[in-house]
């Protein structure tokens, strides 16, 4: 059984920080866990959460409420709590290169972990982190001490750059040259960033919807490559260019 190391602590509008210690091993980014929510029987499915952080013993994630269970999760009080995980696949990291990391809104939860190791794999990291707006930004300052250039945009200009992730990406990709392209966020924004690639390849990792979590309901199928894979177990990171994007829920 693992520990949730203190009472969630909220991090901006709706977004809560969860540190839960004695993980074993080491993760790789873009891995999930699995909560159970409660001891009741609802709700009955765990839910998936990406890694945010995983160090010294201790796995962070970032918890958006969006319904029962996660409204339920981040009441909680520090103590036991059932996790599974690491699960999935994780981002393949270059040996160096430039790279630039797209985010848009609770899809940065998973870039953090990321962009640290991007950064003991020598690359240089442009870090693109986009929100509605500002009262959606979650710890800005840990996500900007790790990236050689941090770039932070809100729809609607209340912090950082106006504009949209996909449009920030559009002039970047435009006016430089990358050698991998990671994206998180909206199914939209990532498909965008994948059209907008010009050539230069992109890992997304997508969001469906997880029943079992461990590759016996298949739920969660999407199609890459002409192939149905499970995105708990083949996934959750696919290179983006042979997604089909219609498999991919909104
Ligand atoms: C691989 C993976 C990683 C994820 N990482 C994170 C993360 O780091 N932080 C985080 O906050 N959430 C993450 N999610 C989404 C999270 O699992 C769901 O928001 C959560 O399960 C919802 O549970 P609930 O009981 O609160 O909501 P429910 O009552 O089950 O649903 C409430 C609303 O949320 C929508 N919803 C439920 N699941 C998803 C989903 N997977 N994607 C989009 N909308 C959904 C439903 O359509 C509904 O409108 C991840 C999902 C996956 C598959
Ligand atoms: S969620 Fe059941 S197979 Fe992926």
């Amino acid at each position: 059984m693992n520990r949730l190391m203190e009472k969630p602590r909220l991090v901006s509008q709706d977004h809560y920080l969860l540190r839960i210690g004695f993980c074993p091993g080491r993760s790789l980014p873009g891995q999930f866990i699995t909560v159970r929510i409660s001891n009741r029987h609802d709700p009955l499915l765990r839910r998936p959460f990406s890694i945010f952080n995983h160090e010294g013993g201790i796995i962070e994630i970032i918890v958006k409420t969006v319904g029962t269970g996660t409204e339920l999760l981040v009441r909680r009080d520090p103590g036991e709590i059932d996790v599974i995980g690491p699960l999935g696949t994780g981002f393949t990291l270059p040996q160096g290169g430039r790279v630039l990391v797209a985010g848009g809104g609770v899809g940065n939860a998973p870039l953090y972990h990321l962009a640290r190791r991007l950064a003991e794999s020598r690359c240089d990291v442009t870090y693109l982190y986009g929100a509605r707006t500002r009262s959606f930004i979650y710890l800005a300052d840990r996500f900007r001490d790790i990236a050689d250039r941090f770039i932070l945009a809100t729809d609607d200009g209340s912090e950082g750059r106006e504009g949209l992730v996909t449009d920030i990406a559009a002039e970047l990709i435009e006016a430089e040259s990358f050698d991998m392209i990671y994206a998180c966020g909206p199914t939209a924004m990532m498909r965008t960033i994948v059209r907008l690639a010009n050539g230069t390849p992109v890992q997304v990792s997508v969001e469906t919807y997880f029943g079992c979590g461990t590759g016996l309901c298949s739920g969660c199928s999407v199609e890459t490559a002409g192939v149905l894979k499970r995105a708990c177990i083949d996934g959750p990171v696919f290179f983006g260019a042979p997604l089909n994007w219609d498999s991919v829920p909104d």
